[in-house]
């Protein structure tokens, strides 16, 4: 999509309209090449069985680094660092190393053909120290904007492909219809036409970036399909309450609302799709023949590759491996995320095929859309990537996109003359874990899979960035976490809290009731007492019950996960920047009855598209 669409879909999203995908607007990665058709072609004739195999084995980074030989042996075509899986010292250049090392190793089989590096860069290259930062989509489809979402997509891309991999397993395309689900921050938003329009900037961005030699990253529309539809208490995974769970919906249901984005994204040129953990009506998506071989590769015409899920494949119920393996290939899974079980895969599949469970020409089928996909990316012509730009990670320049990211997602819920700040010689009060600490502000997928406490990475938490931005004659007291009693007797002007959720990734962050913590509710009460103006700011992966603090705090700023560039939150509290996010979740006021969207009128604290807009 143009930078022009983008500009006109902003203008109607800003306006509460939601344009339809426009029909046929795809691009280069939607229609057969035929120069690359006949390499895919030639390359696949010359395959042997196990080489194939090998293409359609994903391995993780600890797995492969046990047994780097065999990338080589097993003619492996993929590795991914899953959440965390970063090399040592975790700086750009040692993934760059890390990632020419592995690609070395591939090219140096029989037929050399590159293998393909994944990462889950969510909200930017989070794995990486010292990357850039955004906020978590959540915040993004608070943005209403399409258009810096495909400033975000492009800067990732370039931070990934500086780091010498080819592969970003993003964007969810998630309609997350139960805020219960600890992955409601990866998904823009729980109204379909708003992910469709922020889906389809965010690839429209992945897709405008290529290095030097014209390659670009591969993107993934996740996890397919009605990952966000699933019902609390339905997980199939013991550890978890409703991520992996049953989506149960009536086929038009699950059309309309969880479909849509990935049809335009398959128009706009995606190159992979991955498969959920979840099932549909107690069917098994990684093992959904119909919905993946007949809707999305048939109906929406879809001619890239279909990923597993981590381990998914193996994660599903069933009697045995083999069976699982083969209703999953069967089903349309051409390449799988086998992980540590990547040597039972190969060997299972392989006698799947030799015993005519799984018939060769679905093998032909799977690594032929493997190859295009490899082709199509630029990775026969360019299998490292790096091209030098690796200074570029964390760049002064991304970092002002990501500042600019925050000032537009963070909303305004409530405002009595409490924001943006105003006068001479004010005295702040900050307080709250979150207020002086980059882990919480940037939550799950930083660093570590789970995200971490304190300084994890490079950036300006909402103090630091308060201080360096505060007029002449101002003056900043931070409470520090575990400081009991606040110094001195006088008030302060403005007291400002940061109340913020744990980090957490995916099921690890079910739960029944998301609210706001008891300590930082009294520590509200506490500044309230010794501030004229009291300013609550919430940190969370989702809309939390905010029990008394309406009654406590005269603002209240939802900024969801904002990430490393605090500057963002500041530039809004002292009016450099206009409030102008909107809420793109309902938020109730109780998760006693609640049942997920839509949410009751009675339980409606704030609705959706609800944000004090200020000048
Ligand atoms: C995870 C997630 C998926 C991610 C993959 C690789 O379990 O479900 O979103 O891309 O594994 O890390």
């Amino acid at each position: 999509m143009s930078v022009s669409a983008l500009k006109m879909s902003r203008l109607l999203i800003m306006s509460g309209f939601y344009f339809m995908s426009s029909p046929g607007s795809g691009s280069a990665g939607g229609k057969p090449n035929l120069d690359v058709e006949k390499k895919v072609d030639s390359l696949l004739n010359q395959m042997s069985l196990d080489e194939k195999i090998g293409q359609m084995t994903q391995v993780n980074k600890l797995s492969i680094d046990k047994n780097p030989q065999h990338i080589k042996e097993l003619y492996i075509g993929s590795i991914l660092s899953g959440g965390g899986e970063s090399p040592r010292p975790n700086t750009p250049q040692s993934w760059a190393d890390m990632t020419r090392a592995y690609q070395q190793q591939a090219t140096e089989t029989r037929l050399g053909i590159p293998l393909i590096y994944g990462v889950d860069a969510v909200h930017g290259h989070g794995n990486v120290y010292g990357a850039v930062v955004f906020p978590h989509n959540i915040g993004l489809g608070a943005s209403r904007d399409p258009e810096l979402i495909a400033k975000i997509a492009k800067i990732t891309s370039k931070e990934v492909a500086a780091t010498g991999i080819h592969w970003n397993f993003s964007p969810a395309v998630s309609v997350a219809r139960n805020l219960r689900w600890g992955r409601t921050y990866e998904g823009y938003s729980e109204n379909t036409e708003l992910v469709r329009a922020l889906s389809k900037g965010y690839t429209s961005g992945l897709l405008s970036f290529t290095t030097e030699k014209g390659s670009r990253v591969l993107g993934t529309a996740k996890h397919f399909v009605g990952d966000g539809g699933t019902v609390w208490g339905s997980s199939h995974n013991s550890q978890f309450k409703i991520d992996q769970g049953d989506t149960p919906l009536s086929e038009q249901d699950l059309r309309t609302i969880h479909l849509p984005p990935y049809k335009d994204l398959i128009e706009e040129g995606i190159q992979s799709v991955m498969v959920s953990y979840s099932s549909w009506n107690q069917e098994f998506m990684h093992r959904h023949g119909y919905l993946i071989q007949d809707v999305l590769k048939g109906e929406l015409g879809f001619d890239g590759l279909v990923v597993s899920d981590w381990l998914g494949v193996f994660w599903q119920d069933g009697e045995n491996d083999a069976i699982k393996i083969e209703n999953s290939i069967n089903a349309g899974i051409d390449m799988v995320m086998a992980v540590d079980r990547y040597a039972d895969f190969i060997s299972i599949l392989k006698n799947l095929v030799l015993t005519g469970r799984v018939p060769m020409s679905r093998i032909d089928d799977a690594v032929r859309r493997i190859l295009r996909v490899k082709y199509r990316v630029g990775l026969f012509s360019d299998p490292y990537y790096t091209s030098g730009f690796t200074e570029e990670v964390g760049s002064a320049a991304h970092r002002k996109v990501a500042r600019e990211a925050i000032s537009k997602s963070a909303v305004l819920l409530k405002n009595n003359n409490a924001v943006p700040f105003s006068g001479k010689n004010r005295r702040l009060l900050v307080a709250g874990k979150g207020a002086n600490n980059m882990g919480l502000q940037c939550g799950g997928w930083t660093i570590n899979w789970q995200g971490g406490d304190g300084d994890i990475t490079p950036g300006d938490t909402l103090l630091n960035a308060m201080q360096v931005s505060i007029p002449n004659g101002w003056t900043i007291n931070h409470l520090a976490e575990g400081q009991k009693e606040i110094d001195g007797t006088d008030l302060y002007d403005y007291g400002v809290v940061v109340a913020a959720e744990d980090p957490y990734a995916e099921g690890f962050g079910d739960k029944l009731q998301p609210q706001l913590k008891d300590e930082d509710l009294a520590l509200l009460a506490q500044v309230k007492a010794r501030s004229k103006k009291t300013i609550l700011i919430i940190y969370s992966g989702r809309p939390v019950e905010i029990k008394n603090a309406d009654s406590l705090a005269d603002a209240i700023i939802a900024a969801w996960l904002p990430g490393t560039e605090g500057l963002g939150l500041s530039d809004l509290l002292l009016g450099f920047k206009p409030f102008t996010g909107k809420l793109p979740y309902t938020w109730p006021k109780s998760f006693a009855n609640y049942e997920g969207y839509p949410v009751s009128q009675d339980n409606t604290l704030f609705p959706f598209g609800h944000g004090i807009q200020t000048q």
